[in-house]
């Protein structure tokens, strides 16, 4: 039997990982692994290569994917999907692994749900925002990346008693800000589930001066918005749209600075981590828990639980339906947010 293997979205720490457990994990199961270059546009160009335990030797800590990925979406045309089916017959493969996010899964749910395409996803997003699981590889990495940003800036903040705001990744939800947030101390946490009240975050900040402290840190997610009568709105300053119709972010960190250094009067730098959250090496965790997904992955597949993605629930890895895990985004706990405020300001 020959199954497929393909990365899409964006990258992220530990697919490499996964990759490599696939096809481990395979030899067990006496599959032969093709990789799809370039996520589903390798399915649509029919753009591959063979995986073996000796490609595969050495890539467990590597960051990025060997495969290649990208944000093609075959469902925007109809050709492409008849592309795709063909390349899957060319190849004689009998099932997909699809790694990815919302939009990877949610080509993965459709192609298995109006094409038969027998397919397994795992879930894959330093964002974290995929409902189905409790967590997605790549998320502690990025969460440790901002998390010893934070702790760089607070050194430099307190020597020349400014403000900084860290922006952080995070377009529908704000798991890395709140959890680099609580573990850096930031003084404010800004997510996208919450729309920014401008005048409270100078509360906040101006609350800490009286306290005696003369610097502070604000986190905020890329996807936060600002508060207005009609609800949140997004500041960005690209307008430039991917496959899935989703803007690029990026801006909500340099307006955050202005309007608050207006304010409040306290001189106000901002810092925007972009894609180094997503860069380099997994941590141990990441690398646990993508070897964890890899594995169950291709026993899934031996199984024939297609449609379905590998899901942690507790500490167990499990099988759950793709059709949930894409029906919603994973936003954060607010009980966790509630949490988190009571260190603000
Ligand atoms: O989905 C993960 C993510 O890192 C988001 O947090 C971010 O908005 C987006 O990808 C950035 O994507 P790109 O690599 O296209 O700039």
């Amino acid at each position: 039997m020959k199954i497929g293997i393909l990365t899409g979205g964006g990258d992220c720490p530990g697919l490499n990982a996964v990759i490599r457990a696939v096809v481990r994990r395979a030899e067990h199961h006496n599959f032969e692994v093709m990789g799809i270059r370039d996520g589903w546009k390798g399915l649509v160009e029919d753009s591959n290569l063979r995986l073996t335990r000796q490609s595969v030797s050495g890539i467990l800590h590597v960051g990025g994917t060997i495969l290649g990925t990208s944000r093609t979406n075959p469902f925007k045309n109809p050709e492409n999907v008849d592309k795709v089916l063909r390349t899957i017959e060319r190849h004689n493969l009998s099932a997909i692994v699809a790694i990815g996010g919302e939009d990877t899964l949610g080509v993965a749910k459709k192609l298995f749900e109006e094409k038969g395409v027998k397919i397994v996803g795992v879930p894959k997003t330093i964002d974290n925002d995929l409902y189905g699981t409790d967590f997605t590889f790549g998320f502690d990495t990025a969460v440790s990346i901002a998390t010893e940003a934070i702790d760089r800036l607070h050194s430099t903040a307190e020597s020349h008693k400014r403000v900084i705001v860290c922006e952080v990744m995070g377009r529908h939800a704000g798991w890395i800000a709140t959890y680099s947030g609580i573990a850096g101390g930031a003084d404010v946490i800004l997510v996208p589930e919450y729309p920014i009240e401008l005048d409270n975050v100078a509360k906040h900040l101006q609350h800490r001066h009286q306290q005696g402290k003369k610097f502070s840190i604000v986190v905020v997610a890329e996807g936060a918005t600002v508060a207005t009568a009609k609800g949140g709105e997004n500041v960005t300053t690209s307008q430039r749209l991917d496959e899935f119709g989703h803007v690029q972010l990026g801006g909500i960190g340099q307006f955050l600075a202005t309007e608050l250094e207006k304010r409040t009067g306290f001189e106000t730098r901002v810092t925007v981590l972009g894609h180094i959250q997503r860069g380099g090496s997994p941590t141990a965790h990441d690398r646990v828990l993508a070897t964890r997904y890899g594995v169950k992955a291709c026993d899934m597949v031996a199984a024939g639980e297609f449609g379905r993605m590998a899901a942690l629930r507790g500490n167990e890895v499990q099988s759950v339906p793709l059709s949930e895990a894409t029906s919603k985004l994973k936003t954060v706990d607010p009980k966790l947010f509630e949490m988190a405020e009571v260190f603000f300001g």
